[in-house]
């Protein structure tokens, strides 16, 4: 894992939109894995500036997010299809064909086969070139709870309350946050290619040092990016609180080879 303590969120959010934007004049068809919620804010409106100031293309990207929620209807204001037309697809040239986000409307005995055609779709288009990633002040990625088996596949999960608190903010009233949503699997997550996780503020500070400093552990999913060959964890000063080998990390940045780029 790569470590990357930055003074702010809009300064980690600068250098991981050019992380993204070199893998993109490389491979102007990369596939992509997305997330929501708070922490990639900063991320989407860097893309959309390198879009509309720097010409970034997004016209051959394809895009897989990471998860949604069981039953809620892709135009419901608090699904995470909204959440990403609002925040980023509306303000890119991504063709709506290229994109793909779980489906929260799927019930019952569809929801197995479903949740393999996603990983089948992922595999088709050649895998995921780069997965974005938050942390849940539990330790979660994507939707995959504490406990989680670190080889599943894209499948439901039902949120753990503290979960269900923490994004009580896009709903209201508290009672109206789904129980269960679809997410990819840790496995799924683990077979993308570079994985690039973020994380603002000190409610993440715990989440992150077990991650990073902690044992490989189920209870703390992300966790598991310890042992993926190309990991790149950007914080804030906040959310690196709680790290021993902060002063290493800043020193490895600091020393960094200059043809070594991210
Ligand atoms: P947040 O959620 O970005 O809204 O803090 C992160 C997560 O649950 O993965």
């Amino acid at each position: 894992m790569e470590i990357i303590i930055n003074s702010d969120p809009t300064s980690a959010a600068r250098l991981a939109g050019g992380q993204i934007a070199r893998l993109l004049r490389d491979k102007p068809d990369a596939v992509l894995g997305l997330a929501t919620g708070s922490t990639p804010l900063p991320l989407y409106h860097e893309l959309v500036r390198l879009h509309r100031e720097e010409g970034l293309d997004f016209s051959r990207v394809r895009t897989f997010n990471l998860d949604e929620y069981l039953g809620l209807a892709p135009d419901h204001p608090a699904s995470y299809h909204r959440f990403m037309q609002e925040n980023l697809f509306g303000h890119l040239n991504i063709p709506a064909k290229n994109i793909r986000i779980p489906k929260g409307t799927v019930v019952g005995g569809d929801l197995v086969e479903w949740c393999q055609g996603y990983e089948d779709d992922i595999r088709a288009v050649g895998g995921l070139d780069l997965q974005l990633l938050g942390i849940g002040t539990d330790g979660h990625i994507g939707f995959n709870e504490p406990t989680s088996s670190l080889a599943s596949r894209t499948r439901i999960k039902t949120l753990s309350e503290q979960t269900r608190q923490d994004n009580a903010r896009f709903f209201a009233p508290m009672d109206d946050v789904p129980y269960h949503v679809i997410t990819m699997g840790i496995a799924t997550i683990m077979d993308a290619r570079s994985v690039l996780l973020m994380a603002w503020g000190s409610n993440k500070m715990k989440a992150v040092a077990g991650a990073v400093e902690g044992p490989v552990t189920a209870m703390n999913p992300a966790s598991i990016l310890q042992m993926h060959p190309h990991a790149t964890v950007y914080l804030d000063e906040e959310a690196a609180g709680g790290l021993q080998r902060a002063d290493y990390y800043r020193y490895v940045f600091a020393h960094k080879p200059a043809w070594q780029l991210l």
